[in-house]
């Protein structure tokens, strides 16, 4: 696309992270047009990991939520359009009607519009005392019931239930939480660190219930008395539901774009089938080339750099997404962070579990394909420009704490086994 005329617009659906980062690298791509940045939360454009974690407990947290401070948007002649939810895509004509009786024309469509909760039907929002996380109001909403909240279930032992069980944990809060799986967070972990989190918890008196779930809720005083799928009842004053997302993918399909379970389908530049329509960040189901192959990311560092990378490439062109991403989750007193593959045909410690500091190294055959790390920034670091290089590295070095990984390394570069 040219730098743009004054009278084109770049119209982006989704004033997320993603929808952030787009309209930041079509201005520093140069594009000289209109750029809209549209979303339907009422709220500037913040960032959603301190919702789970810091807001919940501090007030200093709902100060420093925002993804860019307020002025860069004048300053870089971005128009927010908040409160605003997008309702129709006439492709023909090139126009995107909100819900709010407004429409705004593009040249290029750019959605980056997320994903949403996937509800419990047996605990429908709305009901007192249940509570979901997406949204900042979610947020708040949440840390409002707390103080009166001596006993938590939460349902789901993935990264919102366990980071939220943690707080609540730490508020003096006794808390349950129920996992329909054998393992708590299995999407993003190997066995190793899956034990490890489980064992963490326990220690901080979370009881986790694996292989469980609700089969009944009854209202019992102000909270409920909750029936599990194992014929156990658990009495709670409050129940936060975190069972995963899906893709946000209603607008995309009613224009007759490419889509399915697993999101928006885009190429390796987030052009949709559509030419003139892409998608970026969570919602997009995307082709990676580093990968090989299409996929969909649901963390922060995804949504910043497709968002980014979708942006700078509509304007400006340039080779096709190949970005690694990966997850932290601060819990207690341990920061776990992921690197590209969270688990891989042979995953391979290095450090103390026992200590609570380690990494692991994630193999396919005998490459570095992610690492994962708990309190081990310096390994973590190597272990990036590892997975960065696929490199080959023998075990025995990958394990052996007293081997210097980033000097191991330098020495063997001439090496070709490495
Ligand atoms: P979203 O953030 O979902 O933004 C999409 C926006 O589009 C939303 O505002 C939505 O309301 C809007 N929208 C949707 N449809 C329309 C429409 N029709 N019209 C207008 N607007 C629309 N990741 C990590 O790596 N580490 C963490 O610690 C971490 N913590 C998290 C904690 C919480 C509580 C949550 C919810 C997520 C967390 N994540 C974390 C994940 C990370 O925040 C997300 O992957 C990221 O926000 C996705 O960005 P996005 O812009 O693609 O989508
Ligand atoms: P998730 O997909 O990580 O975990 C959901 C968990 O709920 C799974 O373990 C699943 O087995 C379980 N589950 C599903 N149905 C169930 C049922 N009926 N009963 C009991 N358990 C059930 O999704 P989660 O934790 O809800 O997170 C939602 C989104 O927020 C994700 O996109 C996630 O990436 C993002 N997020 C990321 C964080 C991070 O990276 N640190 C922190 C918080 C959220």
């Amino acid at each position: 696309m040219s730098t743009g005329t004054e009278d084109e617009a770049i119209l982006i659906i989704g004033a997320g992270l993603a929808g952030v980062s787009a309209a930041e690298s079509v201005r520093k791509a140069g594009f000289a047009g209109r750029v809209v940045l549209a979303g339907d939360e009422p709220d500037a454009p913040y960032d959603r990991p301190p919702l789970s974690k810091s807001v919940l407990c501090s007030a200093e947290a709902l100060s420093n939520l925002e993804l860019r401070d307020p002025a860069f948007y004048a300053e870089n002649g971005i128009e927010l359009k908040l409160a605003s939810t997008a309702e129709l895509i006439e492709r023909d004509s090139r126009r995107v009607h909100f819900a709010d009786r407004t429409s705004v024309p593009y040249k290029k469509l750019v959605l980056t519009t997320g994903s949403s909760l996937r509800i419990l039907p047996i605990l429908p929002p709305g009901m007192p005392n249940v509570f979901y996380l997406r949204r900042l109001s979610d947020a708040l909403a949440l840390r409002e019931a707390l103080p009166q909240t001596c006993r938590m279930m939460i349902v789901g032992a993935g990264v919102i239930g366990l980071e939220v069980a943690a707080t609540a944990r730490t508020l003096g809060i006794a808390v349950t939480v129920l996992e329909a799986a054998a393992t708590p967070m299995a999407r993003a972990m190997c066995p190793t660190m899956c034990d490890f989190i489980l064992g963490k918890h326990a220690d901080h008196g979370v009881h986790i219930r694996t292989n469980t779930t609700v089969v009944n809720v009854d209202r019992f005083g102000a909270g409920y008395r909750v029936t599990l799928s194992d014929g156990d009842s658990v009495d709670t004053d409050v129940i936060v539901v975190g069972i995963g997302v899906v893709p946000n993918i209603g607008l995309a399909a009613a224009a007759g774009l490419t889509v399915s379970a697993n999101g928006i389908h885009v190429n390796e530049f987030g052009q949709t089938s559509d030419e003139n329509v892409y998608a970026a960040g969570e919602v997009a189901f995307h082709y990676n080339h580093r990968a090989g192959q299409m996929d969909r990311q649901e963390n922060w560092l995804h949504a910043a750099a497709h968002g980014e990378h979708v942006g700078r490439t509509l304007v400006a062109g340039g080779p096709g997404y190949n970005e690694i991403s990966g997850y932290w989750s601060d819990q207690f007193d341990f920061s776990i962070q992921s690197f590209g593959m969270p688990k891989g045909d042979r995953d391979v410690v290095r450090g103390s579990v026992t200590n609570g500091s380690f990494t692991i190294f994630h193999l396919v055959g005998d490459v570095v394909k992610g690492v994962s790390s708990i309190n081990a920034a310096r390994d973590m670091r190597t272990g990036k420009a590892l997975v960065r290089d696929s490199a080959r590295i023998p075990e025995s070095v990958l394990s052996d704490p007293s081997i210097d990984l980033g000097k191991w390394r330098q020495s063997a570069m001439t090496s070709p086994a490495v």
